[in-house]
């Protein structure tokens, strides 16, 4: 290890965010991966489909169970990739015992009130939560440098408020009119153990929507767009793919906006990211343009005689939706280039 490498744990390394991020930070040339941790010894009493002993031998280190102590010792940042649940009750402990800590998780995104209503779980611990920044990097940059604990974003809210906030910031969207948000993930978003829904035979040449009226992104993109509650309607729909997020959200503007103005607002706004890629009006991104890379392309059609304007969003749920975000949140907290370790910008073809 170089004097300069950051030590970086992962609890959480055998699920599909946690494998991510070590497929990111093995190559990320700022870090040295010195811990890698699955769930605790006390949580492996449910059903297993695969032994440890299965897994690639994706990296030289264990996977050992979590163990806090062990964590501390080894480490100056880490990430933690555990379901709702555990994961903020875990990110806690270790935040409070010194290290950078950026959760994956919804654990630390909303207030614990409205934590327990959408996500029917006991809250993290309420400090935790208040100190806990919330890492839609474009939009929070001052804060995460200087945040020693983040809440990284979920996946659908990312890909709806990247959508949604140029729209908002500049005026456009017509205000307290209701925005529609139209969303499919592929099947990776529900994690890696195997449920009836997430079941080959239920999924395959099948397509369904799921949690209407009560997902928990709901208040999360409300709550990042400074939006009053009830003002997003969400649907999330399960796509019969691996990867991967596709949003179309239908929004009131104002009726005078030209589609000239409406590109200009993205413009103004996005130019400077590295991370976004804008459509000329009328081109429709695909999620194949993102796949396995920290990107997310947005285009836009506006009805001009409804006053509607179409903005289409995709990113891949695991890299700009969950462990690319999370390492774009780790550069800019040590004040490394936003881009190291995430310049991919091709993606997985065909
Ligand atoms: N998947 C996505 O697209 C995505 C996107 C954004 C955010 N997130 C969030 O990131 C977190 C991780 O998601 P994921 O999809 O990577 O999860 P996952 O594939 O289900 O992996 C879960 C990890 O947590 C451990 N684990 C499983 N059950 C546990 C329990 N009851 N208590 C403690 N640990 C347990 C597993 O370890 P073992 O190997 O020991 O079982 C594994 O390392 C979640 O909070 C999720 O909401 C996921």
């Amino acid at each position: 290890m170089r004097e300069t490498e950051v030590r970086v744990g992962i609890v959480g390394a055998t699920g599909y965010s946690g494998r991510e991020l070590i497929r990111i930070l093995s190559r990320h040339e700022r870090v040295s991966l010195t811990y890698l941790a699955r769930s605790p010894e006390g949580l492996k009493n449910r059903v297993e489909t695969r032994s440890a002993g299965s897994e690639p031998r994706f990296h030289r280190l264990p996977v050992l169970p979590y163990e806090a102590d062990a964590c501390v010792s080894q480490c100056d940042v880490v990430f933690v990739a555990l379901p709702s649940g555990s994961s903020g009750q875990i990110a806690a402990e270790l935040w409070a015992r010194g290290l950078v800590v950026i959760d994956l998780s919804g654990d630390l995104r909303l207030p614990t009130d409205k934590y327990e209503v959408w996500y029917g779980k006991p809250p993290a611990p309420k400090e935790a939560q208040e100190t806990a920044v919330y890492g839609l990097t474009e939009f929070n940059r001052p804060l995460i440098r200087a945040a020693r604990l983040i809440a990284n974003p979920g996946c659908y809210a990312t890909c709806a408020t990247l959508a949604l906030y140029p729209l908002i910031q500049g005026g456009l969207y017509a205000p307290n009119t209701t925005i529609v948000v139209d969303a499919k993930s592929g099947v990776s978003g529900a994690g890696r153990t195997p449920t009836q829904n997430t079941h080959f035979p239920e999924l395959a040449g099948n397509f369904y929507a799921y949690r209407v009226g009560r997902h928990q992104h709901t208040p999360e993109i409300e709550q990042s767009l400074r939006l009053s509650d009830g003002s997003i309607i969400l649907t999330t729909q399960l796509l019969p793919v691996a990867r991967g997020i596709y949003v179309t959200a239908y929004v009131k503007v104002e009726k005078t906006c030209s589609i000239d103005e409406i590109d200009a607002c993205f413009h103004r706004v996005y130019d400077s990211e590295p991370f976004i890629r804008l459509l000329p009006p009328g081109e429709i991104p695909e999620l194949k343009h993102v796949l396995g890379t920290n990107l997310c392309t947005i285009g836009f059609h506006l009805h001009p005689n409804q006053g509607v304007l179409q903005v289409f969003s995709v990113i891949d749920n695991l890299m700009k939706g969950a462990a690319g975000q999370a390492v774009q949140n780790l550069n800019v907290i040590q004040g490394w280039p936003e881009t190291t370790g995430l310049e991919q910008e091709w993606p997985f073809y065909p």
